[in-house]
């Protein structure tokens, strides 16, 4: 088979495509067919050296793909060959196989959906859940401010806040790629290069401002949010497209009562708390048959063109999610 490969660290041009052999499902593994694998900031991280997770070189990368179930180990139940799969993997997507732990639940992979919106689903759709759902309990009426809207988990969060009841803001770096995240179900959008979105807010909400703050972009962008944030609001640390972390500032915390709240969706995941368990077996899959955070695919990409993939992302060209496809 053909699978993108990392053998040295580095940015986007480290990467090629090699034959290597399909592999064989151990007595608790399922083994699949990919049929597309969806691209993260978290790979472009990963490939670079600099994400938490540290796989061994040479590695595939890749962390979310859908395609057909290929072999089933023999302690595996529930699944067969040839159903359709939403899977999640640390890391391996980007193959035309690839063997995941019967222990990383699979999706079913909702009637009508293609393989490219299946693989752009599942770190979206866990990252935006876990957060809005179990970290910051995001109630019906609620204002609800997402940054950098535009990306993967960032319009999870727009499409999921909208199911949830709240009135949502939504930020970015571009109009037409913020003229998507409306039509996607934003309330209101606000370009953070040409708007001041801390006067923004506070203007859209006669000067409360926001209960919940998703934040994947980090920096100064969650340094400033603390000013557009209601009294008692809740401050999702999602990540750091931005290039760093942030310094928060105590005193805002203490005199708004505000709760920061990180997020690791991933590592929840792995550990499968019963309540994540039970909502990611049941909810997720509920949610995606009723067609809530499908995915917006703005890019598909061959694997030859796996580096282009990663391009997209770094020149902020991607709305929703860009996809290598196996063919
Ligand atoms: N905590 C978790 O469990 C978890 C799970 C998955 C991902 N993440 C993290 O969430 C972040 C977003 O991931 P993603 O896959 O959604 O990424 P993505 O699709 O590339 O979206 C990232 C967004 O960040 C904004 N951005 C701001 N500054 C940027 C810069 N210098 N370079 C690139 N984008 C920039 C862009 O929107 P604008 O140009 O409109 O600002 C872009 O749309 C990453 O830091 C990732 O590691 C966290």
């Amino acid at each position: 088979m053909r699978a993108v490969v990392c053998d040295r660290l580095g940015g986007p041009s480290v990467l090629k495509v090699e034959e290597r052999p399909v592999p064989e499902p151990g007595p608790s593994e399922i083994v699949i067919k990919v049929g597309a694998a969806g691209v993260n900031f978290p790979d472009v991280l990963t490939v670079a050296g600099s994400y938490q997770h540290k796989p061994e070189l040479p590695f595939v990368p890749g962390m979310e793909g859908a395609g057909t179930v290929h072999a089933v180990g023999a302690e595996v139940g529930g699944w067969r060959p040839g159903d359709r799969v939403i899977f999640g993997v640390r890391p391996g997507a980007f193959a035309e196989y690839v063997k995941v732990s019967a222990k990383s639940p699979l999706l079913r992979l909702p009637d009508g959906w293609s393989y490219a919106e299946g693989a752009g689903f599942r770190v979206g759709a866990q990252t935006a859940y876990h957060s809005l759902v179990h970290r910051a309990r995001l109630r019906k009426g609620e204002v609800l401010l997402v940054h950098g809207a535009s990306g993967g988990v960032g319009l999870a969060a727009v499409q999921l806040g909208k199911h949830l009841g709240a009135r949502v803001i939504a930020t970015g770096s571009d109009d037409a790629r913020l003229a998507i995240v409306k039509a996607e179900g934003a309330d209101e959008v606000v370009n953070y290069r040409t708007a001041d979105f801390v006067a923004a807010v506070k203007e859209l909400t006669a000067g409360k401002g926001a209960n919940v703050i998703y934040d994947p972009v980090g920096g100064e962008v969650l340094e400033k949010s603390m000013r557009a944030a209601a009294y008692g609001a809740r401050l999702l640390v999602v990540g750091f497209t931005s290039g760093g972390p942030s310094r928060i500032m105590s005193n805002h915390v203490l005199i708004k009562a505000l709760s920061i709240l990180g997020v690791r969706a991933g590592e929840t995941i792995q550990r499968l708390t019963p309540e994540l368990g039970r909502d990611y077996v049941e909810e997720l899959p509920r949610l995606a048959a009723l067609g809530v955070m499908r995915p917006h695919i703005s890019h598909r990409f061959p694997m030859e063109r796996a580096a282009d993939a990663f391009q997209a992302l770094l020149d902020r060209k991607v709305v929703g999610k860009a996809v290598i496809e196996m063919g």
